[in-house]
């Protein structure tokens, strides 16, 4: 059976479109427009390289043809500029909104550049798309907005309070685009996602996500720190679920556009569990790492439990994940391996 991805990506190849993505030179970002240049779309990207890197960008024209490179136009601007915005707007028909400064320690170290990037970046962004008239509108929301509510799995309409600023600008978001729809009829689908990980995720720096954290240290033979017991849990995405689930939100339907989703596979894996299977993951790779965890603090912020109900995005985006947790690392290790080593 077709699936609605296949049918519209198959649509989109006959009748390309213009996509703008934000955060292009960032981890889910230049895995957008790795997906859009190869379907043979007409990609804008806009980042200012706080955290993306020209590398991933060099990556990307590595994997596609010379065509599909040209049809590619970055910009190196700031989303917290509105002319920087409104220029990367101009003419697009859709926008993939992915800029922004992720994590939760980063947001508790530096929490006014997280706002000014975060809320006032993204306010910028929604005035631009509306005054160009854009088609459609996707942003990059975050499953941190379920804060300290306690029931699992997470369904959209029941939130906590936020644990984190990171969680508090994500919020945010999701509430401006929500009043862009009712004052302007500006109308927006916003994707919760859940710890996505996969190729060109960050594995430096003191805010990087655990996945490419710890097997940067597994290749390198360092310890890894587990923060608390290890029985935190969490609905670990592979990235290509993520891709699929912004194409379907920026092709949705009227009846599907002004809500968000959540964007993960519905499973739930402890941190122990975790270390197993990028021990394992690795393993398949040559990369035997003989050494046990080491426990540390719990950290600040963090929300134990997590795991999506995706139901939603099922019924109303058509959205089905393609990889588990393992069958995403079974593809992202290759990657990791040959990146580290
Ligand atoms: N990775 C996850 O698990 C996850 C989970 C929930 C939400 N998100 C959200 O998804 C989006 C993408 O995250 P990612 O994991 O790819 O992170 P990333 O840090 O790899 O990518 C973010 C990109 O945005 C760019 N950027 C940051 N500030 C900018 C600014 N002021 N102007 C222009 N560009 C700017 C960075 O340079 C980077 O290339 C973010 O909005 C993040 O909050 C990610």
């Amino acid at each position: 059976m077709t699936t609605r991805f296949e049918t519209i990506t198959q649509e989109l190849s006959a009748t390309p479109r213009k996509w703008l993505v934000t955060g292009c030179a960032g981890f889910i970002g230049s895995n957008l427009l790795e997906t859009l240049l190869k379907l043979g779309q007409t990609v804008v990207g806009l980042d200012n390289f706080a955290t993306g890197h020209q590398r991933n960008l060099d990556e990307v024209q590595s994997t596609v043809t010379p065509e599909q490179w040209a049809r590619f136009t970055f910009i190196e601007g700031d989303i917290r500029d509105l002319d920087a915005c409104r220029r990367a707007n101009e003419g697009v028909d859709f926008v993939l909104h992915q800029a922004a400064l992720g994590s939760v320690p980063r947001s508790l170290n530096d929490p006014i550049t997280t706002n000014e990037v975060n809320i006032g970046g993204f306010l910028n962004m929604l005035v631009a798309a509306r005054d160009a008239k854009v088609k459609s509108f996707v942003y990059a929301a975050s499953s941190s907005t379920y804060g300290d509510h306690p029931a699992l799995p997470k369904v959209e309409e029941n939130i906590g309070k936020p644990l984190s600023p990171y969680a508090v600008t994500k919020y945010v978001n999701e509430l401006y685009a929500d009043v862009f729809a009712r004052s302007y009829g500006f109308e927006t689908v916003g994707l919760r996602y859940f710890n996505v990980f996969g190729k060109r995720q960050d594995p430096d720096g003191a805010y990087a996500a655990v996945i490419p954290k710890w097997t940067a240290a597994m290749i390198q033979g360092k310890d890894v720190t587990i923060n608390g017991d290890g029985e935190t849990s969490r609905d670990f995405c592979f990235v290509e679920n993520a891709v699929q689930a912004n194409i379907l939100g920026a092709m949705a339907a009227p009846e599907a556009r002004n809500q968000v989703y959540n964007v993960a596979v519905s499973g739930r894996s402890t941190l122990n569990q975790l270390f197993s299977f990028l021990a394992q993951a690795l393993g398949n790779q040559g990369v035997n790492y003989g050494k046990q965890p080491v426990y540390g603090d719990f950290r600040a912020g963090d929300v134990r439990h997590s795991q999506a109900d995706i139901g939603k995005a099922s019924r109303l985006l058509g959205y089905a994940p393609t990889h588990t947790v393992l069958q995403g690392l079974e593809v992202a290790m290759p990657w990791y391996t040959q990146f580290l080593r």
